[in-house]
């Protein structure tokens, strides 16, 4: 790609992954068809799609789609093969072990982004009732009786445990409280899906959940909620680029520290009845960032910021609280020309008047979408290697950063030997 261009014009953002993924799992519960709208039409949903399958449902994707039929008898076996290409596969665990009784499922993958534990989720599920080993490999968790509602207390607000919990809890005896729950979008999501399924959830959307189980729940129908990551990425874009970008789909209110850190950073940022538009002219401002769980600073969107940072005026330190290694694409921007240096889980950018184009290698989603936004101000050709990264979390991003006037063009990987 040739930095240079200024995106102008619309994108518009579908459902979530890290939504879409555990309302696949979450689909487990019921037996029938569980239908899910919007959904984004990426690799790890294929990969969700085929886990599913090899436990014995069936599933259909027609467009945004996907119809998940789950069987009477369910399989309880989740293989290494399929879950170490994504860590939401961790997510099959509580469903599984509420409808089988038994569930194996090979300590996941996904990002290289640092060590992701699951002793919260062990933890929980123990208190739940469940034993849980972990052998060759695969966390087994297993129940000689019906799960029994119980309190469990975080030590941190965990997306994916929280989520785990959550599913292992709706057909639990009794009532279980999460406490310090996740409280991102996409848990309220998977929330208003249980509840749709006939869970009793309350809290909704607070850090403590109480969950009321009943015997069963049945099929439901969801349309998933906008990714709010994508529509951060799009907006951060748009300031760097000195653009005017209108995200349609986008929810405003889940993304409200970025995108008043993008207004700090000298953008306009104008809510639309179905979106948001973006718009900046003139060299943003450096701005602060310190990553935390929702409503917190996203993780997610820090690789983005840092890029902006890196040709802002001024200098800011970023703080990465969620993910050790999430700074290892730092390299790469320096090879950039960025001035950044970090310390443990700090990092100090000083902003430079440009970047100079230069290959760079994506390590994982969020550090290609970060250098894509880097190659957009850098002056000459920026070649991103290992692109498929940025696949996994973003549909069509070359053709959308074409149609908003970038210079952008996929290279088969045999051109650039
Ligand atoms: N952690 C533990 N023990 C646990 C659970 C988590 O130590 O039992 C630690 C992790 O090691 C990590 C931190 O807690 O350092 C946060 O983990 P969390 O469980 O909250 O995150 P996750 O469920 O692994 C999801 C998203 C991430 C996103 C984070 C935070 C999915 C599939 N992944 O991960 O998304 O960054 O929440 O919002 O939903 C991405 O999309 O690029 C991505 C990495």
């Amino acid at each position: 790609m040739a930095g240079g261009a200024r995106l102008a014009g619309e994108v518009r953002v579908g459902g979530a992954k890290n939504s879409a993924l555990k309302l696949m799992a979450a689909s487990l519960l019921a037996e029938g068809t569980t239908v899910l709208h919007d959904m984004p039409e990426i690799l790890d949903i294929d990969y969700q799609s085929e886990l599913l399958r090899r436990l014995g449902c069936d599933v259909v994707r027609v467009g945004r789609t996907v119809s998940i039929t789950v069987p009477a008898q369910l399989g309880h076996s989740a293989g290494y093969d399929l879950v170490r290409r994504l860590r939401a596969s961790i997510n099959v665990l509580g469903p599984l072990l509420a409808r089988c009784g038994v569930a194996e499922v090979a300590l996941p993958g996904g990002d290289n982004i640092g060590s992701r534990g699951l002793d919260m989720h062990v933890m929980g599920l123990e208190r739940l009732g469940a034993t849980v080993t972990s052998e060759h490999g695969y966390l087994i968790a297993s129940r000689d009786q019906r799960l029994r509602g119980t309190t469990v207390w975080l030590d941190f607000p965990s997306v994916g445990a929280t989520e785990n919990l959550l599913m292992a809890a709706v057909t639990a005896k009794g009532t279980t409280v999460i406490d310090n729950a996740a409280r991102e979008p996409e848990i309220v999501d998977i929330c208003t899906l249980l509840t749709k399924m006939g869970a009793r959830i309350g809290g909704i959307g607070t850090s403590t959940l109480e969950i009321d189980g009943v015997d069963a729940l049945g099929p439901a129908e969801h349309t998933t909620v906008p990714d709010r990551v994508v529509v951060g990425t799009w907006a951060t874009a748009a300031a760097l680029t000195q653009g005017d970008v209108t995200i349609r789909g986008a929810r405003a209110d889940h993304l409200e520290i970025a995108l008043d850190k993008l207004v700090r950073a000298g953008a306009d940022v104008a809510e639309l009845p179905d979106g948001i538009r973006v718009r900046a002219a003139g060299r943003p401002r450096a701005v602060d960032i310190v990553t935390l769980p929702y409503p917190g600073f996203p993780s997610d969107l820090q690789p983005q910021f840092l890029a902006l940072n890196a040709i802002a005026e001024g200098a800011a330190m970023v703080t990465e609280n969620l993910f050790e290694a999430r700074f290892r694409f730092v390299n790469e921007l320096v090879r950039l020309g960025a001035d950044v240096r970090t310390d443990g889980h700090h990092a100090m950018v000083r902003g430079v008047p440009k970047l100079s184009g230069a290959p760079v290698e994506a390590s994982d989603i969020r550090a290609g979408a970060g250098l894509i936004l880097a190659g957009l101000v850098a002056d000459g050709v920026t070649t991103l290697h290992e692109p498929h990264h940025v696949d996994r979390g973003y549909e069509n991003f070359v053709d959308d950063l074409v149609r908003l006037g970038a210079d952008v063009a996929r290279v088969p990987a045999y051109e650039l030997a």
